[in-house]
């Protein structure tokens, strides 16, 4: 369905008769930054891309156009994810004159009125400043950070999940806001200090004159992933593992765990699943299990 909005048009993508116009996008290095892939290198070469894009089920893009006529770039939802994704693309020389803004709003209109979605979400790189900008405008709340290695980067890198939920639908409150491990250790007060040389973090309660149980935050924010420690009975011996995603940190974290002296520490190695991991194990047999993308 064609939407319009005050001063753009948005048509339903159509690879082959966008392309060229569109091109001017996806094949300008500096606008694909943030991209999952390189610029593309002809018209051609941007058709096939959006002829795939266009072909995911669930995929609906619009290709939006100025006043004029003229091909500004390309908005909508991505298809084959589990939750609708926003995606925003313009040609360089027409940002900053709120044109992603105003066609992406017109696009979460029809996905929530049209397509009676109940939410949409937003990846963006951490360092995507405009994109953040665009999510922000629109009213997208951040929901939490993932990491991501793009296959033709050398580096993972952090992204910031977004959403926003349709209004016109009920929202069932959370069930479960947050999970914490909870470690049973024979000195709480030597794992914290050993964990927060490692993790760093934030000690965010501790009980107890020995310290008996304790939370350590490791994100920056007052919530975030999160550890209790709770001084080990005799009956609650049983090692955990716990599996922690490292983003873009793996090998300093493996260098302090390294640093540390303490328990054992495995060399990092590259698991088939695309990621890097290594095993850092406490004295008590419980074992963090560190993974970045490979
Ligand atoms: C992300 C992207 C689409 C954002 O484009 P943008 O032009 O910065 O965003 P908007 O269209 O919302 O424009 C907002 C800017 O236009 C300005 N503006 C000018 N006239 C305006 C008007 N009439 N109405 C609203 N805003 C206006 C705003 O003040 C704002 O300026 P600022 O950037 O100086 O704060 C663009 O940078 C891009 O194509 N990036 C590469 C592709 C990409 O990374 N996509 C996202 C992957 S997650």
């Amino acid at each position: 369905m064609k939407l319009a909005t005050p001063r753009l048009s948005l048509a339903p993508l159509d690879p082959a008769a966008d392309a060229e116009g569109l091109h001017a996008a996806y094949g300008d290095p500096e606008v694909m930054t943030w991209w999952t892939r390189p610029a593309t290198a002809t018209a051609a070469e941007t058709q096939r891309l959006l002829a795939e894009e266009n072909a995911r089920s669930g995929a609906m893009l619009w290709t939006v156009r100025d006043e004029g006529g003229t091909v500004v770039g390309l908005v909508g939802l991505l298809g084959a994810v589990e939750i609708p994704g926003l995606t925003w693309i313009l040609a360089r020389h027409t940002w900053g004159r709120g044109f992603a803004t105003e066609a992406a709003a017109a696009a979460i209109e029809y996905a929530f009125t049209h397509a009676g979605l109940d939410r949409v979400e937003a990846w963006v790189e951490a360092s995507n400043a405009r994109s953040l900008a665009v999510c922000q405008r629109l009213g997208l709340v951040r929901q939490g950070t993932l990491a991501q290695r793009y296959a033709h980067r050398t580096h993972p890198h952090e992204v910031a999940v977004l959403g926003l939920t349709n209004p016109q639908h009920k929202q069932e409150p959370t069930p479960v806001l947050r999970v914490e491990p909870v470690l049973p250790v024979t000195d709480v007060a030597a794992t914290l200090s050993l964990l927060r040389a490692v993790l760093s973090g934030r000690v965010s309660f501790s009980v107890g004159e020995p310290v008996e149980v304790a939370g350590l935050v490791l994100g920056p924010w007052s919530v975030g992933p999160s550890i209790r420690l709770v001084t080990a009975s005799g009956a609650q011996s049983a090692p955990v593992t716990l599996a922690l995603d490292a983003a873009t940190e793996l090998d300093e974290l493996h260098r302090r765990a390294v640093a540390s002296g303490a328990g054992r520490v495995e060399p990092p190695t590259e698991q088939p699943w695309g990621v890097r991991e290594f095993t850092f194990e406490l004295p008590e047999g419980h074992r963090l299990v560190f993974s970045a993308p490979a």
